[in-house]
């Protein structure tokens, strides 16, 4: 017969003792999801309904928007593009002068917090939000860019970008409650990359509305920046 020695049984333990550890901590971290998972799907709930009492009369259900009335909070271009902190922002503070209202007093932040949740569940992209915010500045030409406006995006946005308040059918990018808001970058994402199942397009390359390049695409953006002075 043969024994192992007391060394291999030493070892033997350790491994199992190792294994034992790796696995219940598999297992911890699993409940862990779950329990993230579940704090979610309760959050996303409660955002569904507090959606629905609050936002849809305007938003229309499921957050699909409707021209001229209020814009689709589900397409993948504006739940990529916007941080947390820009949903959570806008929903607090509104856009003053525009239908959009102030939700700062009637919800608390947890409530809000909630809504965003059910927006976010609606992304089929990753959140780009915090990269786009720290993307460069745009340098341009703004009088070159109030030409472009007035060729390109008035016709839906309003001769001052005024949105829907004056003859528009696309939101007021104008206005400081957007342009507070919106950096740079989320403005270069949605002009070259549109919204989805909305009637703003993409404006940048070839299979572009106005196959806008960067340059023109920052003189835009930079009397965008005027405007909100
Ligand atoms: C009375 C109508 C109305 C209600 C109610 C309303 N909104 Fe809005 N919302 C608007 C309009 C109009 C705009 C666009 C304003 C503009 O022209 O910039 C807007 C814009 C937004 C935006 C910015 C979207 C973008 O494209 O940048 C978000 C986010 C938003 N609303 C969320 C909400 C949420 C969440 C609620 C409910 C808590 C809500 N809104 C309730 C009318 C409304
Ligand atoms: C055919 C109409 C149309 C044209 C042309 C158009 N837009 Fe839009 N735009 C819209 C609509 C509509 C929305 C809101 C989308 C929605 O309903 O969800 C929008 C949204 C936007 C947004 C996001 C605003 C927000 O509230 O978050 C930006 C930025 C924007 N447009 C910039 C431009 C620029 C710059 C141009 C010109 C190069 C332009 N658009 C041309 C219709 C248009």
């Amino acid at each position: 017969m043969h024994y192992p020695s007391k060394n291999k049984v030493r070892m033997l333990l350790v491994a199992a003792s190792m294994f034992l550890l790796a696995a219940g901590g598999l297992q911890n971290a699993n409940a862990d999801v779950k329990q993230e998972n579940a704090v979610n799907a309760e959050r996303v709930q409660k955002g569904k309904v507090l959606f629905s009492e609050n936002c849809q009369v305007c938003h229309q259900e499921g957050g699909a928007g409707k021209p001229g009335v209020a814009p689709s909070l589900t397409n993948k271009e504006l739940l990529s593009a916007a941080s947390d902190r820009f949903l959570l922002d806008t929903i607090r503070d509104g856009r003053p002068d525009t239908a959009m209202p102030t939700f700062g007093q009637l919800l608390k932040d947890e409530e809000i917090q909630a809504i965003v949740s059910y927006l976010r569940s609606f992304g089929t992209e990753p959140v780009k939000g915090g990269m786009l915010d720290n993307d460069r500045k745009a340098m341009g030409d703004p009088r070159l860019g109030a030409r472009w406006f007035s060729q390109v995006c008035a016709g839906c946005h309003g001769v001052n970008g005024e949105g829907y308040e004056g003859s528009g059918s696309g939101t007021a990018i104008g206005k400081s409650g957007f342009l507070g808001k919106a950096s740079d970058g989320f403005i270069r994402y949605i002009i070259k990359n549109g919204r989805s199942n909305t009637p703003m397009r993409g404006f940048a390359g070839p299979t572009g509305m106005a196959n806008l390049n960067e340059q023109e695409i920052d003189d835009i953006i930079t009397y965008l920046r005027v405007l909100q002075k």
